[in-house]
């Protein structure tokens, strides 16, 4: 066993929280409010970076924004109801000045692991030019989130393709695109958007869909589709809110099938609960696909130097490929868990029992229910973190002073 106190070693006073995202920051104001000390790891130089680093310019929220606010303070009054990336950046922003929130930036955690002799928890990070760091503490709280790595598919030839292949958390803008043809690969949120966006730009882009997909409104009659949706679950059973959602989608989109849109057997919210798929909302992709602006095209077999084998045997040429391919935790890559994680790096119980593992271990932000989970999350860790410190650091009869000190040392 190595030694507990090795160089470079931080004694940590309360949780440790890894992730300064939205749940990150959300569980800290939740803490903060209580007076409960933590400490914040986050590998980037900022807070939210997948917001302000790996998104592109034209991202809004995209449900409305009283189900995207974090716990303990509103949007701005004069945001409009689907704030867009910008703003959503700079109330994350106000949100971590309010809460005096002071990520410790550029320090990617490397392990962690549950020292059972010590009851402590040991997290590695790596700083850039800087010895290995070593916080331990009592509680951690992985907030690494959905998004932490790109997934990019392993298709045949990839490497091999003459053209610039980008992941779509590295795209901005259709700009430097005007004029060619693009790739997307990739028919969920993101890839439905870049299409548009590239449309835009005067780029052409051709989509493959290679299975079938849920494509809803955003609105129906000037309400939101998702609000409309948690409508109905109050009073009406899951499979037939489906089939709601499906009727409603027919008679504002039509029949997608035509458009090489196949919806799924299963329902978008039965889709989402069991397997956390996404249904796409349509922002006016559709509308490029029926014009023939944005070409949809099944599945790619295989990449060559300059063009793409597709599933149903055409060839064609492109200039460059965008990758929308989603993401994937990186959990099991650091965790030594103790089984609150599966290998997926998902909890193992569904939502809303998934937040709290052994031994001080919690989750916030796997629920595949975005940022309204994520704040759910964020409030019960707290208020659990909140009841077990007062406890710990109740005053003791003998010397009327805390369990706990009530500081960080730098070993
Ligand atoms: C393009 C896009 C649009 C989205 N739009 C919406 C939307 O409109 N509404 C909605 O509800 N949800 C949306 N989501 C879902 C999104 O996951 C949440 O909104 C939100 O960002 C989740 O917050 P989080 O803190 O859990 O994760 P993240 O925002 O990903 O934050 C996790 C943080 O952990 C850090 N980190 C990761 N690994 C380590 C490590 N090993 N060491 C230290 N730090 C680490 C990361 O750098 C990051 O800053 C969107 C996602 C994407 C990709
Ligand atoms: N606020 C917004 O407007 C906004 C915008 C973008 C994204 N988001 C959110 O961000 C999250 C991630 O969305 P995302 O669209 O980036 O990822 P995603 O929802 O995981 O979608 C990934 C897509 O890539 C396809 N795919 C994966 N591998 C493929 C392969 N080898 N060949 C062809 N297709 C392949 C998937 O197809 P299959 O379904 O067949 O696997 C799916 O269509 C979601 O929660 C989404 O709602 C929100």
């Amino acid at each position: 066993m190595d030694s507990l106190f090795s160089p470079r070693c931080v004694w940590v006073n309360g949780p440790i929280i890894v992730g300064a995202g939205p749940s990150g920051l959300a569980v800290a104001a939740c803490l903060r409010e209580q007076g409960v000390p933590f400490v914040v790891l986050e590998r980037e130089d900022c807070i939210a970076s997948l917001w302000q680093k790996r998104t592109y310019n034209r991202l809004k929220l995209h449900l409305p924004k009283q189900f995207c606010e974090l716990p303990r303070m509103h949007f701005p009054e004069d945001y409009p109801e689907y704030p867009t990336r910008r703003q959503f950046i700079d109330y994350l922003q106000d949100y971590a000045a309010r809460f005096e929130i002071k990520p410790e930036f550029n320090s990617t955690v490397l392990s962690a692991r549950y020292d059972e002799t010590s009851g402590l928890w040991r997290v590695r990070t790596s700083v850039p030019d800087a010895p290995e760091m070593e916080y331990i503490g009592r509680w951690l709280v992985v907030a690494t989130g959905e998004n932490a790595e790109n997934v990019k598919p392993d298709i045949p030839g990839l490497e091999d393709f003459a053209g610039e292949v980008t992941h779509v958390s590295d795209y901005k803008s259709g700009a430097k695109y005007r004029g060619k043809r693009v790739l997307v690969v990739g028919c969920g949120n993101s890839g439905m958007e870049v299409s548009l966006d590239l449309s835009d730009y005067g780029a052409h882009p051709a989509m493959v869909v290679r299975d079938a997909v849920h494509v809803l409104p955003r609105e129906v009659l000037g309400k939101s589709t998702f609000e409309l949706a948690v409508l109905l679950m109050r009073w009406l059973p899951l499979w037939v809110v489906d089939k709601i959602m499906v009727l409603v989608a027919w008679l504002v989109l039509g029949d997608l099938a035509k458009l090489g849109l196949r919806r799924p057997a299963t329902g978008p919210l039965e889709l989402k609960e069991t397997h956390g798929r996404t249904p796409v909302l349509d922002y006016g992709a559709l509308a490029r696909i029926r014009e023939g602006e944005i070409d949809v095209v099944p599945a790619v077999t295989r990449f060559n130097k300059s063009h793409v084998q597709l599933a149903d045997g055409r060839v064609l040429n492109f200039d460059a490929v965008i990758l929308a391919t989603g993401y994937r935790s990186n959990v099991p890559k650091w965790l030594q868990d103790n089984g609150l994680f599966n290998k997926d790096g998902y909890p193992n119980t569904a939502f809303p029992h998934g937040w709290k593992g052994q031994s001080g271990l919690y989750a916030v932000g796997f629920t595949k229910r975005g940022l309204s989970g994520a704040s759910a999350d964020a409030v019960r860790i707290a208020k659990d973190l909140g009841n077990v410190w007062r406890e710990e650091t109740k005053p003791t009869k003998r010397t009327g002073a805390c369990h706990r000190r009530c500081i960080s040392v730098v070993f």
